[in-house]
C-alpha cells in the first residue's frame, strides 16, 4: 500500500513517546538488570513498583516496573503539548468508538487511558512531576549511560492499517519496508519528536511490543555494556548486535530483560522535522535493511515479543519472510 501523506494538522498534538509500564515476575531481578546493569536511575520504589528515569530526563519516569504474576506490558505512555489536547484526544478516541477513561496515575496530572483499534493500551498526559536535572551529575552515570527513552517498536498483524491510524493522529513516516510481491508495507517507522521514530510497526503476530529503545551517548557505551553483561551473568540476555541499522542509520544492540522484554540500546539516528521529508523505502529482500553491514537478525528477533495486558493477538495475513540468520 502507498504510504499516506503526512497529517500536518492532527486532531491533537503529541510531543513524544514518554513511558512504558512493564509487568515483571521478579522485581529484584528486574532492578538488577535495569538499574545495576543498564544504569537507569531509580526515582521511587517500594516492594511492588520501581519508577525509573534516564539521565537527560526531567519527567519523573520513563519506565515503571510492576511486580506481577505474568510478564506483559501494562501501557505505553505519550506526552501531549497542552491541556486542551487531552480533551481533543478524548474526543478523537470516542469518535472512533475506542475506550475513553480518565485515570489517576501517580506523579502525573490528568491522564487519558484508551486503546488503539487493535487493543494496545495507551495513555496520554500533559503534566508529570518534574525532577532536578542530573545530566551533568557524572558520578551518577552507570552501565550503558542511558540518556533518554527513544522509541517503541510493535508487532502489528496489519502494518498498513497501523500506519493509517497512527498517521491520522499525527505520526509521520520516515522509513518503511515494502513486500515487493504484494506491495504491502511490512514495517514502518513513524515520528513526532523529530528523530526517525517514536513508534515503529513490524509485521507479525500482533499486537505485541517488540522493544523499547534507549538513546545512549556513543557506540562505545554499547561496547562497554557488552563487556559488562558478558562478565556479570547476562551473556544469554544478549540477543542481536552490536551493529549499524540500514533503516535509521543508528548504531544498535538488542538485549532481553530477565522476563524476556526486549530493550534496544540505540545511538545516532538523524533529524526528521522537515514537514516535507520524503519517506525512505526499503525492500524486504535487501540484506542491508536490518544491518548496514549485512548481518541478518536471529529468528527470535522476528518471532518473540511482549503481549499487552488485555489485548488479544492475531496472526498477520502477510506471510512474506524477512532474511533470517541461519
Ligand atoms: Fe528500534
Amino acid at each position: 500500500m502507498p504510504i499516506p501523506a503526512p497529517n500536518l494538522y492532527p486532531p491533537f498534538n503529541i510531543v513524544r513517546l514518554s513511558h512504558v509500564e512493564y509487568m515483571v515476575t521478579d522485581l529484584a531481578a528486574s532492578r538488577a538488570f535495569y538499574v545495576d546493569t543498564l544504569g537507569l536511575q531509580v526515582t521511587q520504589e517500594d516492594d511492588q513498583r520501581i519508577y525509573l528515569r534516564a539521565m537527560e530526563e526531567r519527567g519523573h519516569h520513563c519506565i515503571v516496573l510492576v511486580q506481577a504474576d505474568k510478564a506483559e506490558v501494562g501501557v505505553l505512555g505519550f506526552k501531549l503539548f497542552d491541556d486542551p489536547d487531552l480533551d481533543k484526544a478524548a474526543e478523537f478516541f470516542a469518535s472512533r468508538d475506542l475506550p475513553v477513561e480518565w485515570v489517576d496515575r501517580p506523579h502525573m496530572g490528568r491522564c487519558l487511558r484508551t486503546r488503539d483499534p487493535w487493543g494496545i493500551p495507551l495513555e496520554f498526559y500533559v503534566k508529570m512531576d518534574r525532577l532536578e536535572p542530573i545530566h551533568q551529575k557524572y558520578k551518577l552515570y552507570n552501565g550503558v549511560k542511558p540518556l533518554r527513552i527513544d522509541h517503541f517498536n510493535m508487532f502489528s498483524a496489519d502494518v498498513d492499517a497501523s500506519v493509517a491510524f497512527y498517521n491520522d493522529i499525527g505520526f509521520r513516516v520516515t522509513e518503511y519496508t515494502a513486500d515487493d510481491e504484494s506491495g504491502k508495507t511490512w514495517a514502518a517507522w513513524m515520528h513526532r519528536k523529530g528523530g526517525v521514530h517514536d513508534v515503529a510497526f513490524t509485521n507479525g503476530l500482533g499486537p505485541r511490543l517488540h522493544h523499547t529503545a534507549f538513546w545512549v551517548p556513543t557506540p562505545l557505551n554499547i561496547i562497554d555494556l557488552l563487556d559488562l553483561m558478558s562478565t556479570t551473568g547476562y551473556i544469554d540476555n544478549i540477543e542481536r548486535g552490536p551493529g549499524r541499522h540500514g533503516i535509521s542509520n543508528a548504531f544498535f544492540l538488542y538485549v532481553r530483560d530477565p522476563d524476556g522484554h526486549r530493550i534496544e540500546i540505540y545511538c545516532s539516528d538523524y533529524q526528521t522535522c522537515d514537514p516535507d521529508l520524503e519517506p525512505i523505502k526499503w525492500s524486504l529482500t535487501d540484506p542491508q535493511r536490518q544491518t548496514l553491514w549485512g548481518a541478518a537478525a536471529p529468528r527470535s528477533w522476528f518471532e518473540e515479543g511482549s503481549t499487552f495486558a488485555g489485548a488479544e493477538t492475531k496472526p498477520s495475513a502477510l506471510t512474506a519472510q524477512p532474511i533470517i540468520a541461519p
